[in-house]
C-alpha cells in the first residue's frame, strides 16, 4: 500500500466512525448527579455540578482522566442531585435532554426556553483531536475568550487558543498572549450561558464565521471535557465561571497606585531621578518597575553589580518617598554552566529544566542568549523556582513581573519551544507522566506565574502576593493580574486597550492593564494625555514604554499636558476607598473591575450609542471616552437610566442621552443615583495616611447604598472594616443608615465628610459612625 493509498483509507474509516457516531441508537442511563448517553465506545457523561452548571466529559472507551489545571478537585468532583427524565434529567434551573440518535445535547430552562443546544453532527472525532458543534441562534452574540483582539462581540469572527508573544499585534492579530477557552453567549430566550472548553491542547472557536448559524469549537488533542454554565444573566455565568476557575484575590492595595515602569531604568540612579521627581512635580505614585536591565546580562535572579550593585539600598531609599519596586523575573534560566550562576546550578542539580526527547536539557535563546526552562507543570519544580524569589524578598522588593511566560523563544518561526519538548506533569489530578509541549504550552505561563505566587507565600506568609504576568490561561486569576502585553502608542490601541481590559474582566480576569501610553512608537502628546485619564480608571494603572520609543512619563510633553494627567492620577488616588471595596468585592463574588456596562445594566445592551470606550468601574461609576477617540466631533452618551450624575460637577442629569463634546481636558464620568462612593483626601502615595476626614459622596436615588471596606491594605489575615451604609429620603432630609461596622480594623479617620448631591449640595461633617446609626440630614 502507498502511503497515500494508507492515508485515504485512515481518511475513509475515520469518516465512517464519525458517521457512527452521527446515526446509531445509543441508550441513556442515569449516574449520580445527571446521565450518560453510550453508543457503542463513546460515551458522553454530563454531570450537574451545581443547579447552574454541567461538566461534560465525553470519551471512546473510557472517559478522559479527570484532572484539570484551571479547576480544583473539590469543584470538579462536585456535584447536586437531579431528577432523571426519559431522555435526561433536570437540576432545580435546567433541563438536560439527550438525543440517542443524534448524539446531540440540548439544554433549556425548567420553562423550555433554550439556553444551548447542540447543531447537527455535533461531535467528531478526528484524529487525536476533536471538533463539537452548538447551534448559534439569530440574536446571540459572544463575548470573552480572554484578551482576544478582533470585535468586542465575536460573533461572525474564528479565533485560536494558542498562548504566543505578539510584540506589535494589532486589531486582527491572534492568537495573541493568553489562553482562555472560554466565552459567553447571550441573547437566546432562557438566557445567557458561558461555555468553558477545560483543555490545554491548541484550541479553536468559530463563532458563526464558516457557518453562519453554528459555533464550532475545536481541539487538536487532549480532552473532551467542558462546562455548560447557565445565566440567565451575563454577571451569573462570569461569577460562576470564577465559582468553578477560581476568584482573583484582592490584590494589595498599593498596586492599586500609579505605577511607573519603563524598558529599562538603566541604573539605580535613573531610578532614585524617577523617584525624586514623581515627588517633585506632586504625581502621585507608588511603584517604579525594574525591567530587564536591573539584571547582570539578562539573567533572572542576577543584579547588575555596576549600575544596581545594592537593591536592598535602593528599596529602602525610594521607600522612603512611598515607592515600591517591582522586579522582572523572567522564567528562561541563562544556561549558565559552571559560571558560579545560582538558578542555573539549583535547577540543573535539582532537575528541573525541560528536556528535549531524546533526554538532552532543551537550550534555547532568549534574553539572556541561550537559556534553559523550568518544568513548571511539575510540582517539586515550581516550589523550587519559588524559592529563587527568597533574595529579592529579603531585600524588600514588593512585587514581580513574569514575563516571556508563553514562552517565547527568539531565532524561532514558531516563537515558542518544539512542539516535542517533554515536560513533566503531576497534582491536578493528573497521574504523574511526561507530556509534550503541544499539551502543556497553553498552560506554561500560568503554572509559572502560580509557581511565583506560591512561592511568594511561603516566603512571606501573611503577604497578599503581587505577580503580575503576561501569558495565562483559564483559572489563571487566581496567581497574578495581567497586562495587556507590547500594545503600540496608537489611537486605535487605546480603544482595544479598553476592549480587552473588558473582554479579560468578563473572562474571569478582574486585574489588568495596558501599557499607558502604548509601549512600541511613541504616542503624541494629546494620546498619552487621554490615554492617562482613562488608565485612571482601569484595573491596573502602569505606564511602560519600549527601550526605543521616546521617553513616556507624565511630565515629558510638558506642564499644560503633565496638569491635566496629574489631576487624572490624583482622582485614582482620591477614589481608592471606592475601588479597593470594589476589588474586596470582586474577590468575593469573580465581578470584574472594569466592566461592560450591560454587566449591571442589561438593557444597555441595546442602548443607540456606540458603547466601544464606555465602561462601569463597579457598579456606580460609568466612563464614557469617545468611541472616536482621536476625533473632536461631539459623541453620543448613553445612561442606564435618566438621572445618573455627573460625576465632576455632582449635578443630576435629567436626559439619558447626552452630547459630549470632547475637550482634551475632560473625560466624562457618571455616578449611578443611589450610589454612596467613599473618597479620602488626597496623598501621594498609599503608604501615607490620609489626613482629615473620610468623604461620602451620597447621589439620592433608588437602592441608595454603598460599603467600606478597609484593612492594612497587604495581609492575607488580619483585621479589616466593613460596614454598609444606605440611605433614604424622608420628610425631614436624607437619612444615612450606618450599619454596624464588622471586623476589628482601625481606620485613619476620626471624621466622615458627606456630601449629599442634592440640587443644592448638603454638606456636613459628622463624627465617625463605628455602629448602627441613623442620621438625618438636611
Ligand atoms: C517584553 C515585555 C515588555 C518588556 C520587555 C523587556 O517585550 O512585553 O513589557 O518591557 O519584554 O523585558
Amino acid at each position: 500500500m502507498t502511503p497515500r493509498l494508507r492515508r485515504a483509507l485512515a481518511a475513509a474509516l475515520i469518516s465512517s466512525s464519525l458517521h457512527a457516531v452521527a446515526t446509531a441508537q445509543g441508550t441513556i442511563s442515569p449516574v449520580a448527579g445527571g446521565a450518560e448517553l453510550r453508543d457503542g465506545s463513546t460515551q458522553i457523561r454530563v454531570i450537574a455540578i451545581t443547579d447552574n452548571i454541567l461538566r461534560i466529559r465525553v470519551g471512546r472507551g473510557a472517559l478522559p482522566e479527570d484532572a484539570s489545571w484551571a479547576v480544583a478537585e473539590a469543584e470538579r468532583r462536585r456535584s447536586v442531585p437531579v431528577s432523571p427524565t426519559a431522555n435526561g434529567f433536570t437540576t432545580r434551573s435546567l433541563a438536560v435532554a439527550l438525543n440517542p440518535q443524534t448524539m446531540q445535547l440540548s439544554v433549556s430552562d425548567l420553562q423550555g426556553r433554550p439556553i444551548i443546544a447542540d447543531a447537527s453532527d455535533a461531535l467528531r472525532f478526528d484524529g487525536k483531536g476533536f471538533a463539537l458543534r452548538k447551534a448559534l441562534s439569530a440574536g446571540e452574540h459572544i463575548f470573552a475568550l480572554g484578551d482576544k483582539t478582533g470585535n468586542f462581540d465575536r460573533r461572525g469572527e474564528s479565533f485560536v487558543d494558542w498562548t504566543t508573544d505578539a510584540w506589535g499585534f494589532q486589531r486582527d492579530t491572534d492568537p495573541v498572549y493568553k489562553s482562555i477557552p472560554f466565552y459567553i453567549a447571550s441573547g437566546r430566550a432562557g438566557g445567557a450561558y458561558g461555555l468553558f472548553l477545560d483543555n490545554s491542547w491548541r484550541s479553536w472557536f468559530d463563532f458563526g464565521h464558516r457557518d453562519a448559524k453554528t459555533i464550532e469549537i475545536g481541539s487538536e488533542g487532549g480532552p473532551i471535557d467542558y462546562y455548560i454554565i447557565a445565566g440567565p444573566a451575563v454577571r451569573d455565568v462570569v461569577r460562576r465561571y470564577s465559582d468553578l476557575t477560581g476568584k482573583a484575590p484582592l490584590p494589595p492595595l498599593w498596586s492599586l497606585g500609579f505605577q511607573q515602569s519603563r524598558y529599562s531604568y538603566m541604573s539605580a540612579d535613573e531610578v532614585r531621578q524617577i523617584a525624586t521627581r514623581l515627588r517633585s512635580d506632586r504625581i502621585p505614585a507608588d511603584v517604579i518597575w525594574l525591567d530587564i536591565d536591573y539584571q547582570d546580562r539578562n539573567r533572572p535572579f542576577s543584579t547588575n553589580r555596576t549600575t544596581y550593585s545594592d537593591i536592598k539600598g535602593l528599596v529602602r531609599e525610594v521607600g522612603a518617598q512611598g515607592i515600591k519596586l517591582v522586579a522582572i523575573t523572567d522564567l528562561h534560566v541563562a544556561y549558565a554552566p559552571d559560571q558560579g550562576y545560582a538558578p542555573y546550578d539549583s535547577g540543573a542539580a535539582g532537575d528541573h529544566f525541560l528536556k528535549k526527547p531524546g533526554g538532552t536539557t532543551y537550550v534555547a535563546p532568549v534574553w539572556p542568549g541561550p537559556s534553559v526552562f523550568p518544568d513548571f507543570t511539575r510540582t517539586a519544580s515550581r516550589a523550587w523556582w519559588g524559592s529563587l524569589y527568597k533574595k529579592l524578598t529579603d531585600d524588600g522588593v514588593a512585587g514581580f513581573w513574569n514575563d516571556m511566560n508563553e514562552p517565547a523563544i527568539f531565532e524561532t518561526p514558531t516563537k515558542t519551544m518544539p512542539l516535542d519538548t517533554v515536560h513533566r506533569i503531576d497534582g491536578n489530578g493528573f497521574a504523574p507522566r511526561t507530556a509534550t509541549h503541544a499539551e502543556v504550552h497553553n498552560v506554561f505561563g500560568m503554572e509559572n506565574s502560580r509557581a511565583t505566587y506560591e512561592g511568594l507565600l511561603r516566603l512571606r506568609p501573611n503577604v497578599r502576593p503581587f505577580v503580575m504576568t503576561r501569558a495565562t490561561f483559564a483559572g489563571g486569576q487566581k496567581y497574578a493580574v495581567t497586562w495587556t502585553g507590547d500594545n503600540s502608542s496608537t489611537w486605535d490601541h487605546l480603544k482595544l486597550a479598553v476592549q480587552q481590559m473588558l473582554t479579560l474582566g468578563l473572562s474571569g480576569v478582574p486585574w489588568s492593564g495596558a501599557d499607558i501610553p502604548g509601549f512600541i512608537g511613541g504616542a503624541s502628546p494629546e494620546l498619552a494625555t487621554r490615554w492617562f485619564e482613562i488608565g485612571a480608571f482601569t484595573p491596573i494603572f502602569r505606564a511602560h514604554a519600549a527601550n526605543d520609543a521616546p521617553r513616556a512619563e507624565p511630565w515629558v510633553d510638558g506642564p499644560d499636558h503633565l496638569a491635566i494627567r496629574r489631576r487624572f492620577i490624583e482622582e485614582r488616588y482620591r477614589l481608592l476607598p471606592y475601588l479597593y471595596a470594589v476589588g474586596e468585592q470582586s474577590a468575593r463574588t469573580g465581578d470584574p473591575v472594569m466592566r461592560p456596562t450591560f454587566y449591571d445594566y442589561p438593557q444597555m445592551a441595546a442602548a443607540p450609542c456606540n458603547q466601544s470606550m464606555a465602561f462601569t468601574v463597579g457598579r456606580d461609576l460609568l466612563v464614557a471616552a469617545s468611541p472616536q477617540p482621536d476625533s473632536a466631533r461631539a459623541y453620543d452618551i448613553c445612561l442606564p437610566a435618566n438621572g445618573w450624575y455627573d460625576y465632576w460637577t455632582g449635578a443630576q442629569l435629567t436626559a439619558q442621552k447626552i452630547k459630549e463634546t470632547p475637550t482634551l481636558d475632560r473625560l466624562p464620568v457618571f455616578v449611578r443615583p443611589g450610589a454612596i462612593i467613599a473618597k479620602q483626601p488626597l496623598i501621594q502615595s498609599t503608604t501615607e495616611t490620609p489626613k482629615g476626614a473620610l468623604q461620602l459622596d451620597i447621589y439620592p436615588g433608588e437602592d441608595c447604598s454603598g460599603e467600606l471596606f478597609f484593612d492594612d491594605g497587604v495581609s492575607i489575615s488580619g483585621p479589616s472594616l466593613r460596614q454598609a451604609i444606605s440611605c433614604t429620603m424622608t420628610t425631614r432630609g436624607i437619612a444615612l443608615h450606618f450599619a454596624a461596622r464588622r471586623g476589628s480594623f482601625r481606620p485613619w479617620w476620626k471624621q466622615i465628610a458627606v456630601t449629599v448631591h442634592t440640587p443644592t449640595p448638603i454638606t456636613r461633617t459628622i463624627t465617625d459612625q463605628p455602629r448602627a446609626a441613623t442620621i438625618t440630614l438636611q
